[in-house]
């Protein structure tokens, strides 16, 4: 079965914006985004059209990719001064002159709505909910909930330790809380035997990056998997084809349930963002 990522978020959604309208006020979402990265570019319309969707204000500073890293910095202390703005998104990556850690670290934990600022993945690890969790860990969180996927008692396999997948995902799902309760294998570029540990696996989760990387043989039947993977490839005739970390065509035919790319984990990446931002908003006015 394909689990179908673009519905779960529309719903979600929907229930945000239903929220919303019953506001006095709107959500805001602040992003910077600099220079021009193609990937980056879509991301951010992305996110943009969901926002405007639901109701939540978007608004996006562009500079360009000769930007000081001090410009940016006084963006942020803006940005977390101003009573307005919920939540606050760099869009990564950022050019070599910008540090990504100073960055994440001046954004105000409270409108870290990407969850990366250490006081939120501290949080996250030792379960307190009243941080943020990061969009596609959360994201991949509520689709197996919402596909009445459980994880507790499974064997979870995650191939990729990124901070903003791999860790995040694992530290999640093996927390003591409803929905989690994993046992939790993560796999990277140094791990030995990877196909005997991704057969081991109840629930297969591919986040690293490259093309096709798990082919029919890695995965047993009736395993699910969720494909992480947004890799894009130009094609001879000059188009853009985006393919996801698993070999979908091959894998699909084995696997009990399985992630689309895209309309799998993409989406609810974009609806996680609008929760947090949600949920920012909501606690600041109940503050
Ligand atoms: N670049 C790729 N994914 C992300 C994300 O989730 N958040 C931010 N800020 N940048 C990204």
């Amino acid at each position: 079965m394909i689990i179908n990522g673009t519905k779960i978020a529309k719903a979600i959604a929907e229930d945000i914006k239903e929220k919303i309208l019953k506001c006095k006020n709107r959500p805001n979402l602040s992003v910077i985004l600099v220079g021009n990265n193609p990937a980056s570019l879509i991301y951010i319309r992305m996110k943009e059209k969901a926002c405007e969707r639901v109701g939540i204000d978007f608004k996006v500073q562009h500079f360009n990719e000769e930007e000081k890293e001090g410009t940016i910095l006084n963006e942020i202390d803006k940005l977390n001064q101003d009573d307005r703005v919920n939540g606050i998104l760099v869009q990564m990556p950022l050019p070599k002159q910008i540090s990504n850690k100073k960055v994440i670290e001046r954004i105000d934990p409270e409108k870290d709505v990407d969850g990366f600022h250490p006081i939120n993945v501290g949080k996250m690890l030792i379960g307190d909910d009243s941080g943020f969790l990061s969009c596609t860990p959360l994201g991949i969180k509520t689709l197996l909930i919402k596909s009445n996927i459980k994880v507790e008692s499974k064997h979870v396999v995650i191939l990729g330790r990124s901070n903003i997948v791999g860790k995040p995902l694992a530290a999640i799902l093996m927390q003591k809380k409803p929905h989690c309760n994993a046992t939790v294998t993560v796999c990277h570029s140094y791990s030995k035997n990877l196909k005997e540990i991704t057969r081991s696996a109840d629930i297969l989760v591919a986040a690293i990056g490259k093309p096709k990387f798990v082919t029919q043989d890695m995965v047993k039947d009736n395993t699910i998997v969720i494909d992480v993977g947004i890799n894009y490839l130009k094609q001879t005739d000059g188009t853009t084809k985006i393919l996801g970390d698993v070999d979908f065509e091959n894998v699909s035919k084995i696997a009990s349930q399985i992630t689309p790319v895209p309309k799998g984990v993409g989406p609810m990446t974009v609806v996680s963002l609008l929760q947090n931002t949600y949920m920012s908003f909501k606690r600041k006015n109940e503050k």
